[in-house]
């Protein structure tokens, strides 16, 4: 076998990177669980290493065994110092262990107890609700599919789920943990890199399980604020007789018996809210990049984009589609 160029460790280790991977921690609690991943790996690395090396040695001696020579008179008591030693290794990397995943906790708790709790996300098949608490003072600020944080600071996410079971988790930032029908779980994520990484349900909820992402970004602080204050705002009026007929059809047709538009009409709260729309990355949940042609065809035929999905086929003439998509681009 050849041995890997340069090369080709660029590209395997360049497989470690990314904007889904824990071992790119973003944020300080995926940094903390990244460095006891390292120690995991290092102690149990060096164990699997030791087991093959005996294994290798008694293998060795069998072989030796099968010759007519006598044996070696030490063996017993070679024997019993290499048990020991083994024994004591074993003990210590097991001690090593504990004594890290209880320091990692008590690290985690700790971001826990800084955390100002200013958002809830709440898992529904197949798309996340987020809610922000509005800093002035206004109830919730509603959104979807597109978590935005703050740099550097602890916050800490109230996290539900409406129907069934599914996990949330951004391995970038943090640890995952189950959305669970009925209770209120906490996660604390301070994020430390500015930019996007990429959340995804991690526990089988359903037919759409894999089309169930979420997208992160990390601003900074101003940027944040500005972000929400943004988000806080209700959506503009129609700018054009096309869009005002689209923002007309969907509070009068289906559209608005399940989505929210604030300040435009529809209040349903069944889908997520549509207020700010086309200031996201992608649609329904990381299936679609954003886009004209992402919006029409979800509009049409949601079901052979993400086959099981709540949202029906509108069954709409295309000029009316063209309608509701000029007004959904407007909502920024
Ligand atoms: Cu939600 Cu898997």
């Amino acid at each position: 076998m050849r041995p890997l160029t340069p090369l080709a460790l660029v590209l395997v280790l360049g497989g470690c990177a990314g904007r889904q991977s824990v071992l790119d921690p973003a944020g300080e609690q995926a940094a903390t669980l990244h460095g006891l991943l390292g120690l995991m790996l290092i102690v149990c690395g060096i164990a699997y290493l030791l087991v093959l090396t005996f294994l290798a040695a008694a293998l060795w001696r069998g072989r030796r065994r099968l010759n007519p020579e006598p044996a070696a008179t030490s063996d017993d008591r070679q024997l019993n110092v290499g048990l020991t030693a083994w024994a004591g290794l074993m003990t210590l990397g097991i001690f090593a262990l504990a004594a890290a995943s209880f320091l990692v906790d008590r690290t985690l708790a700790r971001h826990d107890e800084q955390a100002a709790g200013d958002i809830r996300v709440t898992g529904h098949q197949w798309w996340w609700r987020i809610e922000y608490r509005d800093p002035a003072g206004r109830g919730w600020i509603e959104t979807a599919n597109e978590l935005h944080l703050p740099q550097g600071r602890p916050m800490r996410l109230e996290i539900r789920s409406a129907d069934v079971i599914h996990s949330f988790w951004i391995p970038n930032l943090s640890g995952k943990i189950d959305m669970v029908p009925g209770r209120a779980n906490h996660l604390t994520i301070t994020p430390q890199r500015l930019g996007w990484v990429r959340g995804q349900c991690a526990e089988f909820c359903g037919v759409q399980h894999a089309r169930m992402a979420l997208e992160v970004k990390v601003d900074t602080p101003a940027d944040y604020a500005a972000w929400l204050s943004g988000q806080a705002r209700v959506a503009a009026p129609p700018q054009d007789p096309q869009a005002a007929r689209g923002l007309a059809l969907i509070a009068t047709g289906t559209c608005g018996s399940c989505h929210s538009i604030r300040g435009a009409g529809p209040e349903a709260r069944a889908a997520p809210d549509l207020t700010h729309l086309a200031s996201r990355r992608s649609l329904a949940a990381g299936t679609l990049p954003m886009s004209r042609t992402a919006l029409m065809g979800w509009i049409t035929q949601p079901q052979a984009l993400k086959p099981g999905a709540e949202m029906p086929a509108s069954n709409l003439p295309p000029a009316d589609v063209l309608a509701i998509t000029r007004y959904l681009e407007s909502l920024r």
